[in-house]
């Protein structure tokens, strides 16, 4: 339990809030099991039909508590990030999101599993990893190309830049673009429209459009693994120090 994620039932509609906004809403461990908690819930015969997340109005999630990557983690076995991860991409109940500010790293990795993402047009996106001295993760480096092609995602996962509802809506990350503080809305309109269909040949639906999930299992397992390698190489802990200091990485300590 713990009071970062905030659940909610409406009508069969599971509104999953991430809630941190001290902390820019950055995912922690504890955060990461209720946040598999609420999938699992949903996918008991009787529970809710549908899962909706989001975040704060003025941020999704910074991504992962970049305090927590500097302690010696690893990302393997029943870790609760992989736990999430496996269980986000495996689940066969639908998923909505709805996105206010920045979604960074996990923040925008995890809507690559989603099946109906609505943004704000205040929204941004973003996928660090290299400017952290990481790799991919969440089956990003798999599903990232199969989305928009090899030249586009290499683009985004070797520069990191961060960008904007726009491009997210044409690369195909995000669905639809609302006003800014209408995004929820709008889902909880499109979530509880998908509560309403069958539960079996919606789950079925989902299970078809998303095939090859072992091949996406086999992927995520091994980007943790790799993730976990480089959490401990020089330039991660340089460049994730540097944020919590609030100053720029010292390069000379790069690789
Ligand atoms: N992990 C831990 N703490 C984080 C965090 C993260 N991922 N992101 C933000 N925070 C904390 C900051 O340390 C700060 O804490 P403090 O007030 O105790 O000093 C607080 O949240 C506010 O962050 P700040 O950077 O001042 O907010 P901002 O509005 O200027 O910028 C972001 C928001 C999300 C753009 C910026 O915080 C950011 O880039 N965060 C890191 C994202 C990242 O690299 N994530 C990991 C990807 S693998």
């Amino acid at each position: 339990m713990t009071e970062h994620i905030l659940c909610e039932l409406n009508e069969n509609v599971l509104i999953v809030k991430i809630n941190r906004p001290q902390k820019k809403n950055a995912l922690t461990l504890d955060m990461y099991s209720a946040l598999t908690d609420a999938i699992e819930q949903a996918e008991a015969d009787d529970g809710p039909r549908v899962v909706l997340i989001t975040g704060s109005s003025d941020v999704f999630t910074a991504g992962n508590d970049l305090s927590s990557f500097l302690s010696d983690i690893e990302i393997v076995g029943d870790h609760p990030t992989l736990r999430f991860l496996l269980k986000l991409a495996t689940t066969d109940v639908p998923i909505v999101a709805a996105v206010n500010g920045a979604a960074v790293g996990i923040g925008t990795t995890l809507l690559l599993h989603c099946d109906q993402v609505l943004a704000a047009e205040n929204a941004t996106f973003s996928l660090p990893f290299i400017n952290l001295g990481l790799v991919p993760e969440a089956g990003s480096s798999l599903l990232l190309p199969q989305l928009c092609g090899y030249q586009k995602a290499a683009e985004l996962l070797m520069f990191g830049d961060s960008f904007g509802v726009d491009e997210a809506l044409t690369v195909g990350l995000v669905g639809k673009i609302t006003a800014v503080d209408k995004s929820l809305e709008h889902a909880l309109v499109i979530a509880k429209k998908l509560a309403d269909k069958p539960r079996a040949a919606l789950r079925k639906t989902k299970q078809l459009l998303r095939p090859d999930k072992e091949l996406l299992v086999a992927r995520i397992e091994s980007e943790c693994k790799d993730f976990t390698v480089f959490l401990q190489s020089p330039a991660a802990k340089e460049a994730m120090i540097a944020f919590m200091e609030r100053r720029e990485p010292d390069r000379s300590k790069f690789d």
